[in-house]
């Protein structure tokens, strides 16, 4: 069993004592579904097509993002005071993981955590996030790309705004072409709204297969919102088992 799967089990198994046997199919213990999981065949990991994201698509008219390549878009993005959220924030959060992963995971909006850090979903919500993507053969460090919405920390942590979510638009719309990675997960209301271009909640969004420019999309819980519902796992875990299938197809 690796590192992953093991932390994977002792998570699950702590959920179940927990009272929670939501992310755990009927008829399995945690260790039962760890080595399931294992004897499933893992997605295929980077691309590894050698394309260097600088010399994709342009991403000619759009305000934002212009026609820069991938390290420029970044430092656009580094220095950015599009709205207001530059004044509050400590760093600019760009991404994290292979910017030639096969699954690009977008979230919401950094916390505190990921201002300090630069890096996006490593508090407790990245923790699930990661072993949530590892129960299904991921990681961020050879086969995901993860980035959100926002790119710097609402104060408090509160709602993006329109305004804010708009002004990073070009952003996103830059590191999803340039990327081009073969599916995307959207997590949470937000990455949902944005990517599906719908404004139904994510319990009414999730469950489907959409397209986002021709990408194959599934949107599911954010995670954080898993820790505090834990009832919704198990729909999460069908929305991965969506994924699954995508990218085995892709
Ligand atoms: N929640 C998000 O949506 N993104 C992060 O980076 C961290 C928490």
């Amino acid at each position: 069993m690796t590192g992953a799967a093991r932390a994977l089990a002792t998570y699950l198994d702590q959920r179940r004592r927990m009272g929670d046997p939501g992310i755990v199919p009927e008829g399995f213990g945690p260790g039962e579904l760890v080595e399931l999981l294992a004897t499933r065949r893992a997605p295929a990991g980077a691309r590894g097509d050698g394309a260097s994201p600088d010399s994709i698509a342009s991403l000619s008219g759009d305000p934002v993002a212009g026609e820069a390549g991938y390290e420029e878009l970044r430092r656009m993005a580094l220095g950015c005071t599009r709205c207001r959220l530059a004044e509050g924030r400590t760093q600019v959060v760009f991404a994290d993981g292979n910017p030639k992963g096969r699954l690009m995971v977008v979230g919401e909006a950094p916390g505190a955590r990921e201002d300090r850090t630069g890096l996006p979903f490593v508090g407790p919500a990245g923790k699930l996030l990661d072993l949530l993507l590892a129960a299904v053969g991921l990681s961020r460090r050879d086969s995901v790309y993860i980035c959100n919405v926002v790119k710097c920390r609402p104060p408090r942590n509160r709602n993006p705004r329109a305004d804010e979510i708009e002004a990073c638009a070009g952003f996103l719309r830059g590191q999803i072409r340039l990327v081009a990675p073969s599916v995307l997960l959207g997590v949470g209301t937000f990455a949902a709204q944005w990517l599906t271009g719908q404004s139904r909640p994510i319990g009414k969004l999730r469950g489907t297969v959409y397209r986002y420019e021709g990408v194959p999309l599934v949107v599911t819980y954010h995670p954080a919102a898993l820790l505090r519902n834990p009832g919704w796992n198990r729909l999460c875990w069908d929305d991965l088992q969506l994924l699954c299938e995508l990218i085995d197809r892709s």
